[in-house]
């Protein structure tokens, strides 16, 4: 992340992912994203009142951009990315040219809706101003205070709130959001357990990151088994980030009111709607009462002011920790996207654009 160097450029070179085919079913390939280098102009004139030109220090890899390269408006998450136009991810990015006196040189933002680009042009109301003097390290502004801390934040915290003592159960337990949400639950004075997709993950996640136990589904030929063993006292709260099968087995496990906070279901996005696994015993919702929500951070960003402070504190008070999988250079996006959906990761996927 090193200096800028373009200070004196009239234009500059920037790559950028773009969709070229849809993705219904599988893991995205380079026949669906396709990188290509256009030229973006640096003179000031040629700059929109109130925008900026961003050059991205990192960005963030998550697993909602799988859903977006479909080109089917089915109303979740957000709508489909279009043909020929750069996909867009979660981004920390230096302003290297400003048109809104708000914002000078050097600044240091965050975008939500940046293109997957070395380099942008972006309206200044769709960005936010970070510290980075805060001492908090930039990839952190993609993790705990980003979208994977704050959904588990809203989930644990807000949807949720599980009481001292809760048998907690947490999938995809060792990724960006599964950190979070089994340190939060644990701050709360709960039994959290945590299920993942290598022995190396179940290490981690039991000794740095506080889990009373996990296992590796991947191993489990049967889930009930599996279940019966980490939950002898049933499960109060299980936070579905997998969805498909491992629901499905939980669903035998829960104790009476119990909540189910489903945060994704990253099992089912590679399949079209009509291919996706169903959940044969919700009638197990019935009997023992149970309440399941779903929930979009988005849709609690009223909190985020809330949700930064609270965050800041633990990680200042060394109560919160991060992992990260950086990969380097903006070549590697297909490779990190496709690897969400295998068991290679740990932590949260970023990219630093220029190592
Ligand atoms: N509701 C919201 O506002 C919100 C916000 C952010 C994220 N999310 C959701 O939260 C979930 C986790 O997201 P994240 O960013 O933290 O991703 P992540 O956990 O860092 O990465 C995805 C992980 O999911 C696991 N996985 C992949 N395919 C799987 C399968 N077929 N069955 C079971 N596990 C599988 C893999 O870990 P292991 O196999 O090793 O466990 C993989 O590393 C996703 O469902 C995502 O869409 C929701």
């Amino acid at each position: 992340m090193g200096d800028v160097g373009n200070e004196e450029k009239a234009a500059v070179d920037s790559k950028e992912w773009y969709l070229t085919a849809h993705a219904l079913e599988g893991v995205p390939t380079s026949d669906h994203l396709k990188l290509r280098t256009i030229s973006l102009s640096l003179a000031v004139d040629s700059i929109p009142d109130r925008h900026l030109v961003v050059q991205n220090l990192l960005i963030s890899v998550d697993p909602y951009n799988r859903t977006r390269l479909t080109g089917v408006e089915d109303g979740l998450y957000f709508p489909p990315f279009k043909l020929n136009e750069a996909i867009t991810a979660i981004t920390v990015g230096r302003v290297i040219r400003s048109k809104d006196s708000n914002y000078k040189e050097g600044d240091i933002v965050f975008n939500f809706f940046s293109p997957v680009a070395e380099h942008c042009v972006v309206p200044s109301e769709l960005v936010r101003k970070l510290d980075p003097t805060s001492g908090v390290p930039l990839p952190d502004f993609l993790s705990s205070l980003g979208l994977p801390g704050f959904a588990a934040w809203v989930g644990i915290d807000v949807v949720g709130d599980p009481k001292p003592g809760s048998n907690v159960f947490i999938s995809a337990a060792a990724g960006a959001v599964g950190i979070y949400a089994g340190q939060l639950a644990k701050l709360k004075g709960c039994r959290v357990i945590g299920s993942t997709g290598s022995d190396e993950k179940v290490k981690l996640i039991k000794e740095e990151f506080g889990y009373d136990d996990a296992f590796n589904y991947n191993k489990e030929t049967d889930l009930d088994a599996a279940l019966s063993k980490y939950f002898p006292d049933g499960i109060d709260v299980y936070f579905d980030n997998v969805g498909g099968k491992m629901l499905e087995a939980v669903l035998n496990h829960v104790n009476r009111h119990a909540q189910i906070l489903v945060c994704g279901m990253i099992s089912q996005y590679k399949k079209i709607w009509t291919e996706r696994e169903g959940v044969r015993n919700l009638l197990n919702i019935v009997g023992k009462e149970v309440r399941i929500q779903g929930f979009m951070s988005g849709s609690y960003f009223d909190r985020f002011e809330d949700f930064t402070k609270e965050m800041h504190g633990y990680i200042k008070e060394g109560k919160i920790s991060s992992k990260h999988k950086i990969y380097h250079g903006i070549e590697s996006y297909l490779e990190c996207l496709s690897s969400l959906f295998t068991s290679s990761n740990v932590g949260k996927v970023i990219i630093e654009v220029n190592p």
